[in-house]
């Protein structure tokens, strides 16, 4: 190696003579020397396979149904006033205790240097995290499976370039490591991927289905996070819904929606979330591993908003079914179709944001619903039954950012109804009804707030996600 002066005066390192020498700007951008180093050594990921069959499950009737199950104890659990300690803290930013280390105030979970092992400490958690599974399971099946089953045409006539197919791809390659964190601190009897059934026919409908799902998965994580005994779970999966937030928000973008109409995203309940995942999981494995969660009755939207008309609010019976009332473009005229326009506040094309100045839905609008009656089998292999322990509906509870706000059930004839949206804010600003949502009717206007909203799971009848915008 010799050493060589520029033209600048720098000493340069050349392997060859200082014959080569270039002038230092250029040196600056041209690098002489390529590290290498040996890669660290890599997780493998779970193994997993391309489903090969989608449709509605057609074997034999299964030899296991229902939830998973063992002693109950109570109808529901009681409510309580606040835990004892609840006002303890006098929160005027001050110190209140020695710190046990510089720069390290008194307190915290998992703070006391006990080493984090990332195993469930409970069944509460054991039940979330598999229901978490099945969820990271369909997602990853479902972004492959629509990249397999529209032509390149297809996603072009929908506005969706290979730079966004790619994107898809990429999603569900950050599902492989979703599954293979949420499998590996489950253990053994990790649910298994299964095999599924999607109420799709064309690229937006796909997107549009996509867009739905990942909201309930990510609002069902946000449901029971902070509830996990094991906040060292907790983390890594924090971890990993952060990013399927990104997804959710992304479909929205590539259907032409605003891409985050909300100052805050809402968290619902288990039970929820598995009602509206498990209509679209047509088989599971041998010995897969059940769930403890309840499969709610379908709430069918009849004028869910559509995404895809330039007017969404005028519609009727626009859905592929019930539960995510995901859109259909069946029925829709060029002329009404959003995507045929390129004006500003119409056009709704794939775009970083969008304006619609035609909001898909507004404070006083009639919404039209149907529900199912209980007892209908359903999920991996028709072997889970839906139940409710509700009276007769008699609200439809709005949940969204951080409120839960009834509207009283109108016109009730058997079992249909109609309903108003409400008007309601989160704080001065924001109207609260907005965005991808949930709808779910109930015999009771209970109080709940955002950490004990499971505690309506008794006095709820039937279950739908809302297009609100
Ligand atoms: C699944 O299919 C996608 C294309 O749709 C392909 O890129 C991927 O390699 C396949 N994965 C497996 C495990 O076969
Ligand atoms: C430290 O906290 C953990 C819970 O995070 C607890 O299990 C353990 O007993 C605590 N250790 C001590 C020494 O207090
Ligand atoms: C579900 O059905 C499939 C296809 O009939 C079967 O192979 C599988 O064992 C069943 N799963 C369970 C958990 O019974
Ligand atoms: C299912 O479990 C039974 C009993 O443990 C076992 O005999 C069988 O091999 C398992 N089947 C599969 C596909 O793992
Ligand atoms: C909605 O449309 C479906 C067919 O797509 C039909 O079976 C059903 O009766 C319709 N429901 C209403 C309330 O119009
Ligand atoms: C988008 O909508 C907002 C709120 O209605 C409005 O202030 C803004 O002018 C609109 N921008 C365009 C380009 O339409
Ligand atoms: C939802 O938010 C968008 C964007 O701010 C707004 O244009 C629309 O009117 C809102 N919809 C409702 C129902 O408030
Ligand atoms: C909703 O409430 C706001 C005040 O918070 C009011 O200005 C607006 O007119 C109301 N809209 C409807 C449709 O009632
Ligand atoms: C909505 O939630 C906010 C924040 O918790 C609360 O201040 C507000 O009163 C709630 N509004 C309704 C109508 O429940
Ligand atoms: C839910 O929490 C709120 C306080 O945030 C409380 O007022 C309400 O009674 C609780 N509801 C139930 C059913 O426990």
């Amino acid at each position: 190696m010799v050493r060589c002066k520029t033209a600048a005066g720098a000493v340069l390192l050349s392997l060859a003579t200082c014959s080569i020498a270039v002038p230092v700007e250029d040196v600056v951008s041209v690098p002489t020397t390529t590290f290498t180093s040996e890669p660290a050594s890599t997780a493998p990921v779970r193994p997993h396979t391309n489903v090969t069959y989608h449709g509605p499950y057609t074997g034999p009737p299964p030899t296991t149904t229902g939830a998973l199950t063992t002693d109950v104890l109570a109808p529901s659990i009681p409510a309580l006033p606040p835990g004892p300690n609840a006002y303890d803290y006098p929160s005027d930013g001050k110190l209140h205790a020695p710190l046990p280390a510089p720069y390290t105030p008194a307190g915290g979970d998992g703070t006391n240097g006990s080493a984090p092992v990332y195993r469930m400490l409970s069944d509460f958690d054991y039940e979330s995290l598999a229901l978490v599974l099945y969820q990271e399971w369909i997602e990853l099946d479902l972004f492959h499976w629509g990249l397999a089953t529209f032509s390149v045409a297809d996603f072009e006539a929908a506005g969706l370039t290979a730079e966004d197919r790619y994107l898809i791809q990429f999603m569900a390659e950050q599902e492989v490591g979703h599954v293979t964190l949420v499998s590996n601190m489950l253990g053994a009897q990790a649910p298994m991927q299964c095999s599924y059934n999607y109420p799709v026919a064309n690229v937006r409908e796909f997107i549009d289905f996509c867009q739905k799902l990942t909201r309930f998965g990510e609002a069902g994580v946000y449901g029971f996070l902070n509830h996990l005994n094991a906040h060292d779970v907790g983390q890594l999966l924090l971890q990993s819904i952060t990013t399927e937030a990104r997804q959710q928000m992304i479909f929205r973008q590539f259907e032409g929606l605003f891409p985050m109409p909300e100052w805050f995203i809402v968290g619902i309940p288990q039970s929820w979330a598995w009602s509206l995942l498990s209509p679209y999981i047509s088989s599971c494995p041998e010995n897969q591993t059940r769930l403890v969660w309840q499969n709610f009755p379908s709430l069918n939207i009849l004028n869910q908003p559509n995404p895809a008309r330039t007017n969404g609010a005028d519609v009727w019976n626009e859905t592929t079914g019930g539960y995510t009332n995901t859109l259909s473009t069946a029925d829709i005229s060029a002329e009404d179709d959003c995507l045929n326009s390129n004006e500003v506040g119409v056009g709704c094309g794939p775009a970083i944001t969008r304006n619609r100045s035609v909001p898909l839905s507004y404070p006083g609008r009639q919404v039209f619903l149907e529900w199912e009656a209980p007892g209908q089998p359903i999920g991996p292999n028709n072997s889970y039954v839906t139940s409710t322990t509700a009276a007769a509906p008699v609200f439809a509870a709005w949940v969204s950012q951080l409120n839960v706000t009834y509207t009283p059930l109108q016109g009730i004839e058997g079992n249909k109804a109609w309903t108003a949206q409400p008007n309601m804010s989160t704080f001065e600003g924001d109207p609260a009804v907005n965005g991808t949502m949930f709808l779910v009717l109930t015999d009771l206007d209970l109080y709940v707030t955002p950490f004990n909203l499971t505690m309506l799971n008794p006095h709820v009848r039937a279950v739908a996600l809302y297009q609100a915008g």
